[in-house]
């Protein structure tokens, strides 16, 4: 049973899909994780695929950018798919001066600037939260070779973002790193009584440029950052 934007079989997809960005990194942690790794969909180069890790089944694929794109796969993949959690990997650029590029971030929380989450329930401002027990099994996970912070983030709508002050303030606030999805998958788990966690890796530092990681620094911490949202997707 295709839908407008997955043409997938219902049955084609695992309870848990690891999430990244890009569908290209996708298929790569697809080949490098699971065992028999099928192809399940490719609409507008979007691919997702289902095998097994370690005897479970377990789902990857792509979510694009920003929470309109995020937001068509989520509602899909829970609504229709039977799925029942996705754990997003990504990147974010760090705010807070407590974090560093390499780093691990779980997003708790995630302010936003977009109106995605706003009409939800009459009259109130939605807390996008993640499902407290991935959150804990991605915590619990953790081996201490990266410095992981858990806290909030923010999902903006706009990258390259110009409200005088907002980096400012969101520092002020102990606001951990911006990214473009967040606040969408978790206020669609919410919808759909599902579970979402965000796993991000810092690949850059808003209030400091000075530091870049090496090839091999980002494959090594986004390894780590893999780890946790696997102990997540498979708690
Ligand atoms: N905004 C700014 N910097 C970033 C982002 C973002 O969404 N993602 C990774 N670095």
């Amino acid at each position: 049973m295709p839908t407008a934007h997955i043409n997938a079989e219902s049955t084609d997809f695992a309870p848990a899909v690891l999430m990244p960005g890009d569908p290209k990194r996708a298929q790569r942690i697809a080949e490098q994780l699971l065992d028999s790794p099928k192809k399940v969909t490719d609409v507008r180069g979007m691919l997702g695929f289902t095998g097994t890790y370690q005897g479970q089944p377990l789902s990857v694929m792509g979510s694009g950018m920003g929470q309109p794109s995020i937001g068509i796969y989520a509602n899909e993949l829970y609504k229709f798919f039977g799925v029942q959690r996705i754990i997003r990997v990504g990147t974010c650029g760090g705010i807070s001066a407590d974090v560093h590029v390499g780093d691990i971030v779980l997003a708790a929380g995630a302010h936003t600037d977009s109106n995605f989450n706003q009409a939800r329930i009459p009259g109130i401002y939605f807390s996008a939260i993640a499902s407290a027990n991935l959150l804990i099994a991605a915590a619990a996970a953790h081996t201490n070779e990266t410095p992981l912070h858990i806290g909030t983030i923010v999902s903006r709508d706009h990258f390259y973002a110009s409200t005088p002050g907002q980096n400012e303030g969101l520092a002020d606030y102990g606001v951990l790193g911006v990214e473009m999805e967040t606040a969408a998958l978790y206020g669609i788990a919410a919808q759909y009584h599902t579970e979402a966690l965000t796993v991000l890796t810092v690949s850059d530092h808003l209030f400091d440029d000075t530091y870049e990681m090496t090839a091999s620094e980002r494959e090594s911490t986004f390894q780590g950052a893999l780890k946790l949202a696997v102990a997540a997707a498979l708690v």
